[in-house]
């Protein structure tokens, strides 16, 4: 059964068809009016206009015309032609209820699936080893997640790709400063190089005491050498390429530094409950460069600039020119757009995608556009076929990129762990979770953090920047996560007591405004989940989350449920039952977790 609103379509388009009118004009959105009516068609405007209106009737004439059809259909209360010629459409009740049935049996809470499903990549997350991941990396995760989500629950075939960087400059960096920094390690390593000790080598012991906080800790120090120090960054630069050459000693160490950035980062997503398929990394198509190489050159695409390899990407109706993809750089590096380009034959080769989208940073919006147009001409995927999904930033008070107390860029780790100790505060605030027992209240406390971090991100359009408030992203109330991961709890405890009480659910019958209204939203799912699939934007998931929540919670204050009469208390679980579950998934959608109880 479709959604209320495709069926009603289906009518008024009927309707319009039955006159000679254009069928595509009856279609019907949620009402303007909803005091007055619960769908409106505004589709006897145009038609006045058009060719098929042979009788030249206006649109009043008309739209009272596909009311008189429209007067015979059983499943609507009433239809009225409103201002100019509005078609005001009231569900009757019995169809309602039939809707929320429905609803209540499907495992997909009314959620329908696509007729053709693709092969999609989301690349996301984009976390770079070596470096901690930062705030910025934040949006992406959170987006990203949500869109893979959404993709694959509409019923396309999706892989999430981390796509880690891995194989660039500042991996050249941190080979030079741990090596200054531990003439041990500098040893070793070129013993490794001496001995040519094979790539796939078990990783030298003296490696193992490097962990992440050293990285950390150069990997900034190096940088800001490297802008000031031409001959340091040039050492940077040849390591780069000997580790992309595969020389040894670097890339055993190299191997090390993966190693502890990848349990960190696992850590890190898993407490953001952000899972991806495919841990793969820039350094994971290297061996595809060089067959690639030979192949832009065979296809005439590659120029030689200044010692450089390069492919020119500008168009003539570019309004601003845009720069060549850097293929080889005058050292011998495979660069950022290189790994990329190679990527998209990776997957080509692998998967086959018919879409590939990529959840980055707005600012690398040039990157992606250039990366595309070589991919595009060389034949590694079809034009439209690659898409970046751009967002905003999350900013400071200040409305500049959020930064921490001191200035520097906020690891994602200590974030999380602050928005833990918020929401940790919240709950006691509340008088929450304190009953049980401590672990079941840290779990408790994980998910409302998580709940509060993205639905703050995912309620604003991605395109928008937002201000971090932590205050108000964890508070119970309000339009944020922990309201709704509070109101969903709400309906489990109902559920359960009404299990207790051996109350059973059963056939839904509609009476009262709030239930007209709870089920009208719970029929809004699919609308909601076809726009945020369309636009790659998770906010119209996330706005109906919260509007399902406040339906049931007016529901909830209006209609009482375990002490109604037996049929009334039935139905009344039927539509709690079906909000929880729709509830959960759109949660679900957004990468929110639900707790038992709280
Ligand atoms: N590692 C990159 C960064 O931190 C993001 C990677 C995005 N994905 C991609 N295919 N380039 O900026």
């Amino acid at each position: 059964m479709s959604d209320l609103k495709t069926a009603f379509s289906e009518a008024v388009a009927a309707a319009f068809a039955g006159l000679g009118l254009p069928a595509e004009l009856g279609r019907v959105t949620a009402s303007d009016r909803p005091d007055l009516a619960d769908f409106q068609c505004n589709g006897a405007l145009p038609a006045a206009k058009r060719a098929e209106n042979v009788s030249g009737k206006n649109p009043r004439e008309i739209a009272t015309a596909v009311a008189e059809v429209l007067k015979a259909d059983p499943r609507l209360a009433a239809v009225e032609v409103a201002g100019p010629g509005f078609i005001n459409l009231k569900v009757a009740d019995t169809a309602l209820a039939e809707r929320a049935d429905a609803v209540a049996a499907d495992p997909r809470a009314g959620a329908e699936t696509l007729a053709n499903p693709r092969r999609v990549i989301v690349d996301y997350g984009g976390p770079n080893v070596a470096k901690p991941m930062h705030v910025g990396h934040l949006r992406a995760s959170i987006i990203g997640e949500s869109v893979k989500r959404l993709y694959r629950f509409r019923g396309d075939t999706v892989l999430g790709d981390a796509h880690f960087g891995d194989w660039g400059y500042q991996m050249g960096l941190l080979i030079g400063a741990v090596c200054d920094e531990n003439p041990d390690i500098k040893a070793e390593v070129e013993r490794l190089d001496r001995e040519g000790a094979p790539l796939d080598a078990a990783i030298p012991v003296v490696f193992e005491k490097i962990t992440l906080a050293d990285l950390d800790r150069l990997y900034p120090l190096a940088a800001a050498k490297g802008k000031e120090d031409p001959a340091y960054r040039d050492r940077a630069r040849k390591l780069t390429a000997e580790l992309q050459a595969k020389k040894p000693g670097g890339y055993l160490l190299w191997r090390r530094f993966r190693e502890v950035t990848q349990v960190a980062l696992e850590r890190d997503f898993h407490a953001l409950g952000v899972d991806f398929d495919l841990w793969k990394g820039e350094s994971d198509v290297d061996d595809l460069i060089p067959g690639m190489i030979a192949d832009l050159d065979k296809k005439g695409l590659l120029v030689d600039d200044q010692g450089a390899r390069i492919v020119r990407v500008s168009r003539p109706e570019d309004k601003r020119e845009l720069p060549p993809l850097l293929v080889v750089s005058s050292e011998g590096s495979a660069m950022y757009g290189t790994t990329d380009l190679a990527t998209i034959l990776d997957r080509k080769q692998s998967f086959d995608p018919q879409l590939a989208i990529y959840v980055v940073d707005q600012r690398q919006a040039d990157h992606f556009e250039i990366v595309f147009r070589a991919a595009y001409l060389a034949g590694y995927a079809a034009e439209g076929q690659l898409e970046h999904i751009g967002f905003g930033t999350m900013n400071g008070p200040d409305g500049k990129p959020f930064k921490t107390r001191e200035g520097g860029v906020l690891k994602l780790a200590d974030l999380i762990e602050m928005t833990r100790d918020k929401a940790r505060e919240r709950l006691h605030e509340a008088g929450l979770g304190e009953d049980l027992p401590p672990e079941e209240f840290e779990d408790i406390a994980g998910k409302v953090a998580v709940a509060a971090l993205k639905f703050a991100d995912l309620s604003n359009f991605r395109g928008t920047s937002y201000v971090f408030d932590l205050d108000r992203f964890t508070s119970f109330e309000g339009k944020t996560g922990p309201y709704l991961l509070y109101q969903a709890v709400r309906v489990k405890s109902l559920l359960r007591r009404a299990a207790e009480e051996k109350a059973e659910a059963g056939p839904v019958h509609v009476a009262e405004g709030a239930e007209r209204d709870l089920v009208l939203t719970l029929d809004a799912f699919e609308t909601a989940l076809s726009e945020s699939y369309d636009k790659k934007a998770p906010n119209a998931v996330a706005e109906h989350a919260y509007r399902l929540s406040q339906a049931f919670s007016k529901f909830y204050a209006a209609c009482p449920i375990l002490s109604a009469e037996p049929a009334t208390r039935a139905s009344r679980l039927t539509l709690a039952q079906a909000t929880l579950k729709q509830l959960e998934l759109a949660l679900d959608l957004l990468g929110v977790a639900v707790p038992e109880r709280m």
